[in-house]
């Protein structure tokens, strides 16, 4: 019997390829840019597996290009890039790995807070442009992490990974969610609040929702004059959850202090994009989940999901499970 046919569209963690490579004849896109959208769509033309990653985008015209198309896995726990309704339409599972990314995407938010904190940005800058003359009292004076309060926008695994560490350095934790979270009476210390009481009370904000319709745009003009002058907000969620023209007038205009951010919209953000020209905003690559065992174990994951559906399997982690009936 012939091998079932896989896309992988961007090297990932040898890992996940090596157990592909066991069951599966592979395609595996080598180049470090993803695969340009016409030679994606010919590409899937006879597979029936696609291993893809956030940069691609799966829709009803990539679906009617991929007849045999039986599985889709995302070596991501987001899947905003994967029309779910469509290939739910076509009984085509789709995998995501949630859980693993957890923890590594809480210390990268975590990291962006205490940057935002003690502007690491610009300070790093500073010294790689020879400023630094003479220790001063006055150089780059912060603001403190230990007593801020949080906010954080978004209670699922992440937001309450990343309650935990703000718990542990000293800060008073509110949050605010659409959905209830009844596991999170266990851990004392967090208040539930509106989303306004956030936003006029916290110090720091960290974003952890999902992109959908309702969260697109969730941070605009409105939501920034209402927080302090002072607020940092952080972002290692998706960068459309947040409005960034008007984030650039609020930063520029000083309604809010500081932007540190993991995800911008478009991802690269374009090189002329004004928030590139602010001291108070730093942007990293979309690094959240980047560490070496994370990646690993994303990679094995999306991997398990792929060969599940191959093999006509439930996935383990399936983001459609309405998909089986
Ligand atoms: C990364 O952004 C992910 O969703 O895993």
């Amino acid at each position: 019997m012939s091998k079932p046919k896989v896309l992988i569209t961007r090297v990932v963690p040898q890992e996940g390829i090596a157990m592909l490579r066991e069951e599966c004849e592979v395609d595996l896109w080598e180049e470090d840019r993803p695969i340009p959208r016409d030679l994606l769509l010919e590409k899937v033309r006879d597979i029936d597996g696609l291993y893809s990653l956030l940069t691609e985008r799966v829709d009803d015209e990539l679906l009617d290009a991929a007849p045999n198309l039986r599985v889709v896995s995302n070596m991501a726990v987001g899947y905003d890039n994967i029309d779910v309704a469509a290939c739910t339409r076509r009984g085509i599972p789709i995998g995501h790995t949630p859980g693993v990314l957890t923890e590594t995407t809480a210390d990268l938010a975590f990291a962006l807070i205490l940057a935002g904190a003690r502007r690491l940005g610009e300070s790093e800058r500073f010294v790689r442009a020879g400023k630094w003359t003479t220790w001063s009292p006055m150089l780059f004076l912060g603001q403190d992490v230990y007593g801020a309060t949080l906010g954080i926008v978004g209670m699922g695994r992440i937001g309450v990974a990343v309650a935990r560490r703000a718990l542990a350095f000293g800060m008073r934790v509110l949050h605010f969610d659409t959905l209830p979270h009844p596991e999170l009476e266990v851990m004392s210390g967090l208040r539930a609040v509106s989303f306004d009481t956030l936003l006029a009370q916290a110090d720091f904000v960290s974003i952890h929702v999902p992109l959908t319709e309702t969260t697109r745009k969730m941070f605009s003009t409105e939501q920034f004059k209402r927080m302090k002058r002072t607020a940092v907000v952080v972002n290692t969620a998706r960068g459309p959850i947040v409005d960034q023209a008007a984030l650039y007038i609020a930063l520029r205009d000083g309604e809010i202090g500081y932007a540190a951010l993991d995800v911008t919209d478009p991802e690269p953000i374009h090189m002329d994009d004004p928030l590139l020209t602010l001291d108070n905003c730093l942007i990293v690559p979309h690094i959240g989940s980047a560490s070496v065992a994370t990646r690993t174990r994303m990679a094995t994951m999306a991997a398990e999901n792929l060969l599940a559906g191959l093999r006509g399997e439930r996935l383990p982690h399936c983001v459609n499970r309405n998909v089986y009936g």
